[in-house]
């Protein structure tokens, strides 16, 4: 099995630095874009002609990093197209400098509290970590109780890595089951840290559970693309997609949450393989969509919800995002979804917001949460994107991890509790 340290990573690679590259706040892009039709989307000019990495798109803004030799060029393209923007960070280099900072510093008793390892796994809440770290987590809980827990390798990656899942259950026959996933894009990094405390939360106290966690069916997957993880945490932080080759071009990668089987050649993706939401070949095309597609479609019986962790934005949204229409029965996941963000306010101040996704987050077809929807029948179909809302955006301080995963378990918690 390939890890992080041996060798699947060319030794040449150089980490990609972003010294002096900014983070902007683009505002009114649907409008300029009506005034733009035909023409090709702002994201696309700023990531093909200046050098720009989209962070994140919706209906009111984009975020988008420059790099530094590009800065005054991209400016001057703004203010010609008469496009409102804010300088939300003016170092991005320095963000992950400091993001991984974290340890060289440290006192002498945050040491001792990082190393006084009640898990063998070595896992806590207090940084980011590699994925030899979570998969040995996963094992460390199966271990812990093999009774209920079984630990599936669904598939491989394209650079050989496994693709792990773990089931909790005492009675999978009969319970209602609910799936919970991370990591499906590379750079989001506080998503899976956020998955494997809802594991923790899960198995720490199992015995003490009311009746509506320990009576359901558990499909926990952390990672749902490592090769993507590894080479953010290695080579690019801003990495996105997985790291397939492609057949036609020199670029890389494809974009998971675009590439499943619902409205794959629509709105929202790219065709071009150098885009960072390049749809793939073809539906499914991707090992890692394969993998899960295959695995989720023999276990849909009883399949109640599907929950998919993402980062940034803080909202919990629900289909669809393929056309800009609501569920049927929307109303009671708004509810649901409203109790979430309510619980959550209280528990750590947060605001996030409910909604229908596409009305926050514009059409995108070929996502793994209405694919869930549309292909299994799941009701309780969430994407939650967790901290923060633009001031960090992806590289999320460490500090932060702890506050953040509980209130994704705080959406765990209340979707379980709505499935009776
Ligand atoms: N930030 C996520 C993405 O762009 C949002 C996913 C919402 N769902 C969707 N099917 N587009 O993938
Ligand atoms: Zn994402």
């Amino acid at each position: 099995t390939a890890t992080e340290d041996d060798g699947v990573l060319d030794v040449n690679e150089l980490p990609v630095r972003y010294d002096e590259a900014q983070l902007w706040r683009i505002y009114n892009i649907s409008e300029s874009m009506s005034r733009r039709r035909n023409m090709m989307p702002l994201a696309d000019i700023l990531e093909s002609k200046y050098g720009g990495t989209v962070w994140k798109e919706n209906s009111k803004f984009l975020d988008v990093s420059i790099e530094k030799n590009h800065i005054k060029a991209a400016r001057a393209f703004l203010e010609n197209q008469n496009l409102m923007s804010e300088v939300l960070n003016s170092n991005i280099q320095e963000l992950i400098d400091q993001e991984s900072a974290i340890g060289v510093n440290m006192t002498q008793s945050e040491m001792g509290q990082r190393t006084k390892k009640s898990a063998r796994s070595g896992i806590h809440w207090k940084d980011y970590h590699d994925l030899d770290t979570i998969y040995a987590f996963m094992r460390e809980i199966r271990g812990k109780f093999p009774n209920i827990c079984r630990l599936y390798t669904i598939g491989k990656t394209a650079e050989g890595r496994d693709l792990k899942v773990l089931r909790i259950s005492e009675n999978p026959k009969e319970y209602k089951k609910i799936w919970i996933d991370g990591g499906i894009h590379a750079r989001e990094w506080i998503s899976p840290a956020t998955v494997t405390f809802i594991l923790y939360q899960l198995m720490s106290k199992w015995q003490d559970h009311p009746e509506y966690i320990r009576q359901k069916t558990w499909y926990v997957m952390p990672v749902m693309n490592p090769d993507g993880y590894v080479y953010s945490r290695k080579v690019n932080r801003l990495w996105r997609k997985n790291r397939a080759p492609a057949k036609r071009s020199q670029c890389l990668g494809v974009d998971l949450n675009r590439n499943f089987d619902i409205g794959w050649s629509g709105y929202g993706s790219s065709t071009n393989p150098c885009s960072d939401t390049y749809r793939g070949e073809s539906p499914n095309s991707e090992l890692e969509t394969d993998a899960v597609v295959k695995f989720l479609s023999k276990r849909k019986y009883n399949l109640e919800s599907y929950l998919t962790f993402h980062s940034y934005g803080q909202m919990v949204v629900y289909p669809w995002a393929y056309k800009a229409v609501k569920v049927k029965d929307a109303g009671v996941l708004q509810r649901v979804a409203n109790t979430a963000v309510q619980r959550i306010e209280k528990k750590t101040g947060q605001i996030y917001r409910a909604s229908v996704t596409h009305e926050v987050l514009g059409i995108a077809g070929g996502g793994s949460d209405d694919w869930s929807r549309a292909a299994l029948g799941t009701k309780y179909v969430y994407t939650i994107e967790l901290r923060d809302r633009g001031q960090f955006g992806f590289v999320l301080p460490p500090s932060q991890i702890l506050e953040t995963a509980i209130e994704g378990y705080t959406v765990v918690d209340t979707v379980a509790q709505a499935i009776q």
